[in-house]
């Protein structure tokens, strides 16, 4: 046989394959053997022997799949669809979508894993985006973090840990006590509070207000724990709010007013909180969403400012929240019913159509279905669309015989019937990355003192009592600082008073002096610290005293708290022993903004300089913009300035005497 027949061979096979006759062992004993055949003459009658067999077989399958017989049909004709801005998908070549406005009678998808419902979601941003529309994607998974910047260069990923968030400062609209009121709603829900625990948090705000203090995070829980605990069922209270100081303990909250919502719900944004522990998330979108609700107001006619996605929704509530009577709607159910009128559209996604709340399926007027293979989702789905039985069944082999392989069923507000969608295939760039993600970092309140019964010190007087109060209240001060601090509300109080009482507790075994080296040698600050005993002495007596930060000596801790001091001052949120990712530095600032910047502090305090250059590198792997190393003097400076790699921009040394 001549080349050009290995070609017939091969036309044939295709042929027979389309007919469906590829696995027929005649038909392949047949193909194969044409060039076995005695003649040319004999190869070319069997050829077209099979050519008349199998062409009209083939024909006619191929004939059948492009005009499958579906139970939705007909399908809607061009004409009869309105215009759209959003493209959904095609039916065979017709385009298929919704207007702007339709995102705000919100979309909901629904499919089992790996379907396509994320690429689906993430085909409507790009376009969302492409028209001008902020959006802002609480993604659980990551999967928006890593795909939506190489589809969308303008969308920012925000880490949890990056976001600076003050809960307790309410939109521009509402009063203190109107906010309150919501942050009250959303904590029952996320921490399952009951009445006697919402009670403590309201009054802990109000004592707050009455003292005339700034409302954020921090001055929450320095109150929290300097309120004392006297009756147990308050311990109880106290214990269950717990939960709540802790989550606020994150560095997310610790700032004075944090990020400008109003500035960021005009950007097409992800939050990352694919690290993020459960309850914490649910607080962390709870008090976002609640913001964007509460500050719109309600009016007729609005147009689409803003569009949120929740996929996996079984992420974003709990059935046992919403079943439980004394918890008000859970707030993602309020927000789907009411958040038309403020301009916010809502795209929600779960793998179980059944999981969908009442309240979710009655406001979602946009449906996407994908393959369904569970059927009393199919049947949930058939009683919602109002499909017939055999229609219902259809919904488990929606993308069969279908190119590209993703077919959906979907239901729009402008068109009476559900019909079926083709999804057009999505090319990702070949550019994407892949980060490895940063392990869950917290900072942990610090543990309890441990409270025991302790010897009676009958001879300690009230003003030592005081004294020594003041000075557990106010850890690391001097001594004229806490000389001062004793004056302000015991104006007879004088330097002599404050050496004698000093010396008394002293005695007493209640209090130790710490001699800190100033930068001047041979000169000493003269820091007061209670002892254990004097500690224990506080708790008994219910004084909320704080234990000392930092790391290391007295001395260490006693410039890390300046450093920080100094930066809080020029208005940087600083903390010590602030911890990014894995290690924690000396003091930590970070300037708040769209881009944080965050410098770390260490404070040399000894000559091991191999530490310190381990210390640049690792700040440097967890995120830290600049390291600044605080050394005590000239000498120090030119030791550590020999060691250091050339040209490196993220580190700087500096005089300790300069930065406090
Ligand atoms: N429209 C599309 N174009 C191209 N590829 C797609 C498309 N839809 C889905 N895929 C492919 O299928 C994979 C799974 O899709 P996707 O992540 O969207 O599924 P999912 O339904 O969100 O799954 P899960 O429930 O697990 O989150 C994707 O990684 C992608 O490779
Ligand atoms: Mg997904």
């Amino acid at each position: 046989m001549a080349a050009a027949d290995g070609d017939i061979q091969e036309e044939l096979l295709k042929l027979a394959q389309l007919a469906g006759l590829s696995q027929d062992e005649g038909i392949r004993a047949a193909i194969e053997s044409l060039p076995l055949l005695p003649s040319p003459e004999r190869q070319r009658t069997e050829t077209e022997k099979l050519m008349k067999y199998l062409s009209p077989l083939a024909a006619m399958r191929v004939w059948n799949g492009d005009a499958e017989e579906h139970p939705f049909l007909p399908q809607p004709e061009g004409e009869e669809l309105p215009e759209f801005d959003v493209l959904l998908g095609l039916i065979d070549d017709l385009k298929v979508g919704v207007k702007l406005e339709d995102f705000l009678t919100h979309v909901q998808v629904s499919g089992p894993t790996k379907k396509g419902k994320t690429f689906f979601i993430l085909s409507q941003l790009r376009q969302l985006i492409e028209h001008g529309v902020p959006t802002h994607i609480f993604d659980t998974q990551g999967d928006y973090a890593d795909l939506l910047p190489s589809m969308c260069p303008r969308a920012k990923v925000i880490r949890y840990q990056d976001m600076r968030r003050n809960p307790f400062e309410e939109p521009p609209n509402l009063t203190q006590d109107e906010w309150l009121q919501h942050v009250t709603n959303y904590l029952r829900e996320c921490f399952y509070y009951r009445d006697g625990v919402v009670n403590l948090f309201r009054s802990l705000c109000t004592q707050l207000r009455e003292q005339g203090l700034k409302f954020n995070a921090r001055t929450f829980v320095e109150e929290y724990r300097r309120v004392p605990r006297t009756v147990r069922r308050e311990a109880d209270y106290f214990q269950s709010l717990g939960r709540f100081v802790t989550a606020i303990s994150n560095p997310t909250y610790q700032c004075e007013s944090g990020f400008d919502l109003r500035m960021l719900s005009t950007e097409p944004v992800v939050f990352d909180l694919s690290n993020m522990a459960n309850d914490w998330r649910l607080f962390f979108i709870a008090d976002l969403v609640t913001w964007h609700h509460a500050s719109r107001t309600y009016r007729r006619n609005r147009g689409v400012e803003l569009v949120l996605v929740f996929d996996e929704l079984s992420h974003f509530y709990s059935e046992e929240a919403s079943k439980r009577s004394d918890l008000g709607e859970p707030f993602i159910l309020q927000m789907v019913r009411e958040s038309r009128k403020r301009g916010l559209g809502v795209i929600l996604a779960d793998q179980v159509y059944k999981n969908f709340h009442g309240t979710v399926r009655a406001n979602c007027q946009t449906k996407v279905v994908f393959e369904t293979i569970d059927g009393p989702s199919r049947i949930e789905v058939g009683r919602d669309l109002s499909l017939n039985q055999e229609q219902q069944e259809f919904l488990s082999e929606l993308s069969f015989n279908v190119q590209p392989q993703r077919r959906v069923l979907v239901q729009i507000p402008t068109y009476p019937k559900p019909f079926l969608l083709i999804i057009p295939q999505i090319e990702m760039p070949d550019s994407r990355q892949v980060y490895e993600k940063p392990e869950l970092e917290w900072v942990p309140l610090p543990e309890k003192e441990e409270k025991q019964e302790k010897p009676q010190h009958d001879e300690v007087s009230h003003e030592m009592d005081r004294y020594l109060a003041t000075v557990g209240c106010n850890p690391l001060l001097t001594e004229s600082e806490c000389d001062a601090l004793v004056k302000n509300y015991d104006p007879t109080h004088n330097k002599t008073r404050g050496t004698n009482i000093r010396k008394a507790l002293m005695e007493l075994g209640l209090l130790e002096e710490h001699k800190v080296p100033t930068m001047k040698r041979g000169r000493y600050y003269k820091v007061p610290v209670p002892t254990k005993a004097g500690y224990e002495r506080l708790s008994k007596r219910k004084i909320g005293f704080k234990t000392l930060e930092g790391n290391g000596s007295v001395q260490h801790k006693f410039y890390q708290r300046r450093v920080k001091e100094k930066l809080q001052k020029q208005g940087l949120y600083a903390e010590v022993e602030m911890i990014l990712r894995t290690k924690q530095v000396d003091v930590g600032s970070v300037k708040e903004g769209l881009l944080p910047r965050r410098v770390a502090y260490e404070i040399v305090w000894d000559d091991d300089l191999d530490k310190e250059l381990s210390n640049l590198e690792k700040n440097a792997i967890d995120g830290w913009d600049m390291t600044v190393f605080a050394v005590q003097n000239e000498e120090m400076r030119d030791h550590l300035n020999a060691v250091l790699p050339d040209g490196n921009e993220q580190v700087e040394i500096r005089l300790l005497r300069e930065l406090i």
